[in-house]
């Protein structure tokens, strides 16, 4: 018997006096009628003698209970669901007693659309509608799809029974052990696999469908394959061969062998991430596993790298050695993170990926670690949804930027030990922060954890101010500290970190003159009076995570090594937008650094623009704002002149790999800045390109469908549309659905708004046009007004944190007065949405955007006076 109770309930970890050993799970989707039946037979061992089983179960009906204790005797139960509290009590007349038992339970449960749990994927073939069941478990979705302990501390062995259509593939963690025909059903059949290793449920996961594959092997012997819709194979290409590589890689670096004998990609049509790490079975949305020679643009083709390795660091850090709880998710996020670019430096040279994790980790890391309502990388959470919220900036980027400067500040060989003592203690166990911070302690004998410590455990990052002074005969530095808001206000708590200072000089350009830990609040050094003489570049590298303030004098001597390049490009990144920050913060002013923006007009780094590019966009809108966008994007087209004719429009044989990239973000920005040359040539391109006369080469594809959109009209945006309808490549589907937001015309913006809702579109494609419309202030308006309007449907439609917190941070976080925070805030203490956190983050940073318009608003329509035409 089954009963249903509703209680309010404050999140509370499961009991720990019945754990669970090992799973049988039998599994048989219905992809007609959209559920599944499914039995379980868990071998529980109980610590304490106890009548009551709590396990976590959601949206399950369990329908039958039964306890098979030691001495062969069967205990019925009885169940009841809680479902505020996602979990389900057994009861049993008698104690059960200590020691091993089966608990046998059945079940059912709809194939639900939400994208998370055991949920079905929507894909089309030649205009017929199909489907695929799969899964994506974490954090909390195991839960609705079999009864079990759904917390990453309760490891346990899995044996997977699936009973599927005779024609569709089965996938699971495992290898498939057997297929049999169905005892009475000819066109199913029962496939088993094998047991997996001590893991946790959120890795665990299957897959039910259609599917093409391509495979190979690792040096040792690890089979590899990638999965993708049917007759798209070859599109697994690239993945498959950096997967294998990957593989290579991690076994070599950490010395611990990945420990299963298959690892298998799969490319899904509805997805709700990027990718999810299931121990043997890594689930990716198309767009971040599959590559075509001629759509796959290098941009993409990098995110897909990036994406395939940082799943691939997961077997290691995640499955093979977990966190205790999700308060600890950072290291698995951050470190997968940190990997992908270790390895892809090594493995896609050309790729120059340590220099993005500048401007992707460092730069989104202090962005959103400067507002108050930041939090700590080590969080305590409890509920889903709470869960679902650090899946975040601070884990993954906050997260990888500290582990970049552990790497960096004990050196690689340490770090490699540390690892491997790290990867062996805990494997197939679970870890806390402070056990990372022991075995790197141990391997380097540097007080690791005391360092590390003030990152993790206090939320923001410091302010490092450098002046230089004389005192007596002597030149000296003065460093001091505190912690850096977006505001510019004072930290009241007095925090104080151990940073890791660096600092080179023009007289010892490569070779740092300071290094050094700074941990009181200020700190003198005594310098050479040669040294003090010249520039002085702070945080050498830009590795450690502190904005650095230079006084005036020492700002001042930077101009002419930025100007002449002779910092290298990572440092002349790191002064502009530390500078571009200070702005943000009230503690500089916009008009100096719309001035500082020209030292870099004949800069020749990708990443370097990048950055500007990105500070020229949060200016852009602020002008916007004002009624003030002709003069500033007259402004920008001054400034990218040089650039631009650097660049060109055709790739020159021999180029590097990344500047088709680099090619289409100054393009990007020039033409939505309104430069002619570059509007006329789009359209030019666009025309030859619709008509087959000439197909846009995949880089410049995203950057002339938006310009094209942007100075386009009704007709402009029925062509794209068109297109997108045709389209069946997810990576072209998805840029065309980007540039739609560029449209300047209402009506069409809010057509956008619609065709959002229409079933032709992907659930994750719908979030994709949402944010689309609100990249302009206008299309923010509008899609902040739909949003109020349909905020119960949009809940409803993208369940869990991740998709909502994206779609209401889009609609609101540009908007600049205190009306709008206030309108904002009051909306959503009415109307919660579930994403408190992000919530806050929003009219901070609206807060943020009005403060700055109030105290530069002025002086920057007069600088920008001069060029208005
Ligand atoms: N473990 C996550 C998947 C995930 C994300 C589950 C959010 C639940 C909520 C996975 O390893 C991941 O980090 N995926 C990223 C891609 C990655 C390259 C940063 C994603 O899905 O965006
Ligand atoms: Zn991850």
């Amino acid at each position: 018997m089954t009963e249903f109770l509703k209680e309010k309930t404050v999140f509370q970890r499961l009991p720990e006096n019945v754990i669970p050993v090992h799973y049988e799970i039998m599994l048989e989707p219905n992809l007609e009628d959209f559920n599944f039946a499914g039995e379980t037979n868990i071998t529980i061992k109980v610590v304490e003698s106890t009548s009551k089983i709590i396990l976590n179960s959601l949206d399950l009906l369990i329908d039958e209970a039964k306890l098979e204790v030691e001495d062969g005797r069967v205990l019925i139960g009885n169940t009841t669901m809680y479902n505020e509290s996602e979990t389900a009590a057994i009861v049993f007349d008698t104690l059960i007693p200590k020691g091993n038992s089966i608990l046998r339970l059945k079940f059912t449960g709809t194939l639900n659309s939400r994208l998370n749990g055991f949920y079905r994927a929507k894909y089309t073939i030649e205009g017929e509608v199909r489907h695929a069941a799969c899964t994506q478990f974490e954090p909390t979705g195991a839960r609705r799809c079999f009864p079990c302990w759904d917390e990453p501390n309760f490891k346990a062995t899995f044996q997977f029974v699936l009973v599927v259509p005779k024609d569709k593939v089965a996938l699971n963690n495992m290898p498939e052990v057997s297929s049999i025909e169905h005892p009475t059903n000819s066109s199913l059949r029962v496939v088993k696999f094998d047991t997996t290793p001590m893991m946790s449920t959120y890795i665990t996961a299957v897959y039910v469908g259609e599917a093409d594959f391509i495979e190979s092997k690792t040096n040792s012997g690890v089979v590899v394959r990638v999965f993708t819709p049917k007759g798209e194979a070859e599109t697994g290409r690239f993945s498959l061969d950096l997967a294998v590589k990957t593989l290579e890689f991690f076994d070599d670096y950490f010395k611990v062998p990945y420990p299963l004998p298959k690892a298998d990609m799969i490319a899904i049509s509805e997805y709700y991430g990027g990718a999810m790490e299931n121990w043997g079975l890594v689930t990716f949305r198309e767009t971040a596993l599959l590559v075509d020679p001629v759509k796959t643009s290098v941009a993409r083709k990098k995110r897909v790298a990036s994406t395939v390795m940082h799943e691939l660091a997961h077997m290691w850090f995640g499955n093979l050695v977990t966190m205790e709880w999700w308060t600890d998710l950072w290291l698995k996020e951050g470190f997968a993170t940190f990997c992908s670019y270790l390895s892809g430096d090594k493995l896609l040279p050309s790729y120059e990926f340590i220099n993005s994790m500048f401007s992707d980790c460092y730069g989104s890391a202090f962005h959103l670690d400067c507002l108050r309502s930041s939090h700590p990388i080590e969080v305590p959470v409890s509920s889903p949804n709470e869960i679902d919220e650090i899946f975040d900036e601070i884990s993954y980027s906050k997260g990888s930027v500290l582990i970049n400067m552990i790497h960096n500040f004990i050196g690689d060989e340490f770090f490699r030990n540390g690892m491997n003592m790290y990867l062996r203690k805990f494997a197939y166990k679970n870890s806390k922060t402070e056990d990372l911070w022991e075995a790197l302690g141990e391997a380097s004998s540097l007080p690791v954890k005391s360092v590390m410590s003030t990152w993790t455990r206090q939320m923001g990052f410091p302010l490092i101010s450098v002046s230089i002074k004389q005192v007596g005969g002597v030149q000296k530095l003065e460093f001091s500290q505190e912690r850096f808001i977006a505001d510019g206000s004072k930290d009241e708590n007095g925090l104080r970190w151990m940073v890791p200072i660096t600092a080179v000089s023009e007289k010892s350009q490569t070779v740092p003159f300071a290094t050094f830990l700074l941990d009181r609040s200020s700190e003198d050094i005594i310098i050479d009076s040669k040294v003090a003489e010249g520039w002085i570049k702070v945080n050498y590298g830009q590795l450690g995570f502190y904005r650095v303030k230079y006084s005036e004098e020492l700002l001042k001597r930077l101009v002419p090594p930025l100007k002449s390049m002779t910092l290298p490009p990572l440092d002349r990144l790191g002064i502009v937008t530390d500078v571009d920050a200070l702005v943000q913060a009230g503690k500089s002013s916009t008009v100096d650094l719309l001035e500082l923006f020209w030292a870099y007009q004949s800069e020749d780094s990708y990443v370097v623009w990048s950055s500007i590019c990105s500070g020229l966009s949060r200016l852009q809108n602020i002008c916007e704002i004002m009624g003030y966008k002709k003069p500033m994007d007259s402004y920008t087209r001054k400034l990218l002149q040089k650039v631009l004719s650097m660049l060109g429009w055709n790739a020159v044989e021999g180029e590097k790999v990344t500047t088709g990239s680099f090619r289409a973000r100054i393009l990007l920005h020039a033409g939505l800045a309104g430069d002619k040359s570059v509007l006329e040539e789009s359209r030019r391109r666009f025309k030859r390109h619709l008509d087959c006369v000439e197909l846009i080469p995949a880089d410049l594809r995203a950057a002339i469908y938006c310009i094209v959109m942007a100075f386009g009209d009704k007709e402009t945006f029925e062509t794209l549309k068109k297109l997108f309808n045709e389209e069946s490549s997810s990576e072209e589907r998805q840029r065309i659905g980007s540039a739609f937001g560029q449209a300047r015309d209402e009506s069409i913006l809010h057509e956008v708004l619609e065709f959002s809702e229409s079933e032709h579109v992907r659930k994750q494609e719908s979030v994709l046009l949402l944010g689309a419309v609100a990249s302009s202030q206008l299309g923010q308006q509008l899609a902040w007004n739909y949003y109020k309007e349909k905020h119960e449907d949009l809940v409803r439609k993208f369940p869990g944190a991740w998709h909502i917190g994206n779609v209401i941070q889009s609609f609101t976080s540009s908007f600049a007065s205190e009306e709008r925070a206030k309108e904002v805030e009051e909306f959503f203490s009415k109307h919660p949405a579930g994403v408190e956190m992000t919530v806050k983050q929003c009219v901070e940073s609206i807060r943020l955007n009005a403060g700055w318009l109030t105290r530069d608003g002025e002086s920057l329509k007069k600088y920008l006076d001069k060029y208005a035409e």
